[in-house]
């Protein structure tokens, strides 16, 4: 295939160091990331969605010609980046220099004329490329390349696995493989703009805002796309522009304060709902309606309102991800934060939590049905814990990053303190300098034997407390601390956890003992964890005394209906 550069640099654009090409995570790779340049969570933020407002997603016929595409888009200024992919049809992410280029390009789109159907016109930057001219197109060598969404099959993985030269060097191919590609995150931030477009007919001057995984550097390849509607921004000063909207449709029973000119002060007149929640369902259900009746390529809408906490889902089926949309969530995205800074102090907290949670996978443990199963938030809060367990710590509890914390970092949400230092270059490294075969094993064995039945997992003060009630068990909310995060888990899941988790500290115990190695064709280390089908390692197993044997073989009946779940997309929750 002939190569075109894929991407085109303007001049004077930043990219945020998350996941990000020009700054590739090295420090994932090595152990050690000094020389990364860490951005606040802030600052990548508002990079990304600047960058996704630039940027516009074209359903392309498959067979484009990526030199005459790009020429074509360049009419309406200079491209800083593209890239295509496959997703139920061909897509291009174009990202432009200027936002004015968007407009430019949105001016000279058609609306879409079709005999038999009647089209909505709702003129989004999501669109459609024909060609006018089918015979014009040389589709041989010249078509364009795309960039892969998802996670490797299990084939590829558990290869990949067994030629690493160590278990540190597993767990590192495995978070490389599995975390989000700087593509797929602009992706995910392109989706979130666009969804904010849609929004913004009801409320304009609103935020849809990516939480979770998208951006707390936790995210594996396929999952779930976590956003937020935030409407705090409307009441904002600098974007008083806006405020000519139809506010009347404005449903809140909050007022917004404009502007206090001596005795005056000058309020919107709006509709009062009895509650916070009235409001949060209401609001919630017009945009659910609006997605459904109007938004391109948003299907299978569905309104959950009645849940604890009030949510809109839906696929977007061009970008493949499934959608949760929340309102009036700013503690999950300051806990989004909180992961974030945990997730970059240091590269083994990334690779044991995506290996923890690719084997919590792969044995079933976690499900992308609500259920009473554990979460890949509480087994990242577990992760968290143990870290700051180790001696040294390896991470520093919440309070301590609340000491650091100075008077610009201090936060109060709903009446709960949030307050915890921001700037990265402000927390010490840890001094401990185990490995991480040495962790994982002891990840196992601590939880394997951790007093469930009486204590609670406590991140804010990394120690074990007594539970406050007899949930199975209970991970508290680090900032609304009276929840416990991980209530829906029943006795026997936990059970479940444990017992694998000491089936699996077991294994890691024989590896050390030298059997099998690095060059043996069975599956060895982490590969042996996640055990693919059929393969138990017959030198393990004849070693073990026959009930753990018996319990080995049941596990992996139980593996070999799963683990095709691994190449599917590990929407792993
Ligand atoms: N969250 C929370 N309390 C819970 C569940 C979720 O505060 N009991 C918040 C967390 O900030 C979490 C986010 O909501 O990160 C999204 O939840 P979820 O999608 O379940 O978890 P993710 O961290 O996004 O992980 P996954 O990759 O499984 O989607
Ligand atoms: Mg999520």
């Amino acid at each position: 295939q002939r190569s075109i550069p894929r991407h085109f640099s303007c001049p004077g654009t930043v990219a945020a160091n998350f996941g990000s090409e020009e700054q590739p995570l090295g420090s994932a790779e090595t152990g050690s990331e000094d020389k990364i340049p860490k951005k606040r969570f802030s600052e990548v933020q508002k990079e990304r969605r600047e960058q996704a407002q630039r940027t516009v997603l074209i359903h392309c016929p498959n067979n484009i010609n990526e030199k005459k595409f790009l020429k074509y888009l360049s009419q309406h200024g200079p491209i800083n980046k593209h890239f295509f992919y496959e997703s139920f049809g061909f897509y291009a992410v174009v990202e432009f220099c200027q936002k004015d280029s968007v407009n430019s390009l949105q001016s000279e789109a058609h609306t879409p004329n079709k005999s038999t159907e009647s089209a909505i016109p709702f003129k989004s930057r999501f669109l459609n490329l024909k060609l006018k001219n089918l015979s014009n197109q040389i589709p041989e060598q010249l078509s364009a390349q795309t960039n892969n969404q998802s996670p490797p099959s299990s084939k590829k993985l558990f290869e990949l696995l067994n030629y690493a030269e160590s278990i540190d060097d597993q767990l590192y191919t495995l978070l490389k493989t599995f975390q989000l590609t700087e593509e797929n995150v602009r992706l995910r931030h392109l989706t979130c703009s666009l969804i904010e477009d849609i929004a913004a007919a009801y409320f304009p001057g609103c935020v849809i805002r990516p939480f979770g995984s998208s951006v707390n550097t936790f995210g594996k390849l396929g999952c779930d796309l976590d956003m937020f509607l935030d409407l705090d921004e409307i009441g904002k000063p600098n974007v008083h522009k806006v405020i000519i909207i139809s506010f009347a449709r404005c449903i809140s029973s909050t007022s917004l304060h404009v502007r206090n000119a001596g005795n005056f002060l000058m309020e919107f007149q709006m509709k009062n709902v009895p509650s916070e929640r009235i409001a949060t369902q209401k609001i919630l259900s017009v945009i659910g309606e609006c997605l459904d009746n109007f938004g391109p390529g948003c299907v299978g809408v569905q309104k959950i309102l009645n849940a604890r906490c009030p949510l809109v889902r839906f696929s977007h089926q061009a970008s493949g991800f499934q959608c949760d949309l929340t309102t009036n969530n700013s503690i999950a995205l300051k806990s989004s934060e909180l992961l974030y800074i945990y997730g970059s102090l240091d590269a083994r907290v990334r690779a044991l939590v995506f290996s923890v949670r690719c084997w919590a996978r792969a044995h079933s443990l976690t499900s992308s049905i609500p259920g009473a199963w554990i979460t890949n938030f509480s087994l990242t809060m577990m992760v968290i814990f143990f870290l700051q367990r180790r001696s040294p710590p390896i991470l520093p509890t919440l309070d301590s990053l609340k000491s650091l914390a100075d008077a610009e970092d201090r936060c109060i949400l709903d009446g709960n303190n949030c307050t915890f230092i921001r700037d990265l270059y402000k927390i010490k490294p840890s001094g401990n300098t185990e490995t991480l075969e040495l962790l994982l094993k002891e990840f196992f064995e601590y939880f394997g034997n951790f007093a469930f039945n009486k204590n609670s997992i406590n991140i804010r003060q990394g120690r074990e407390q007594n539970k406050p009630d007899s949930s199975p068990l209970y991970i508290q909310n680090p900032f609304e601390t009276s929840l416990n995060i991980s209530k829906n888990v029943s006795q026997s899941q936990l059970q479940k956890f444990v017992e694998l988790a000491r089936d699996s500290a077991w294994i890691l115990e024989q590896e050390d003992k030298g059997q099998p190695s690095p060059s043996s064709k069975q599956p060895w280390g982490l590969a042996a964890l996640l055990l693919p089908p059929g393969a138990a390692s017959p030198s393990l197993s004849k070693k073990k005394k026959k009930p753990m044997a018996e319990k080995v073989k049941g596990l992996l009946a139980a593996i070999k209906s799963n683990s095709a779940d691994i190449s599917k997309g590990s929407r792993g929750k």
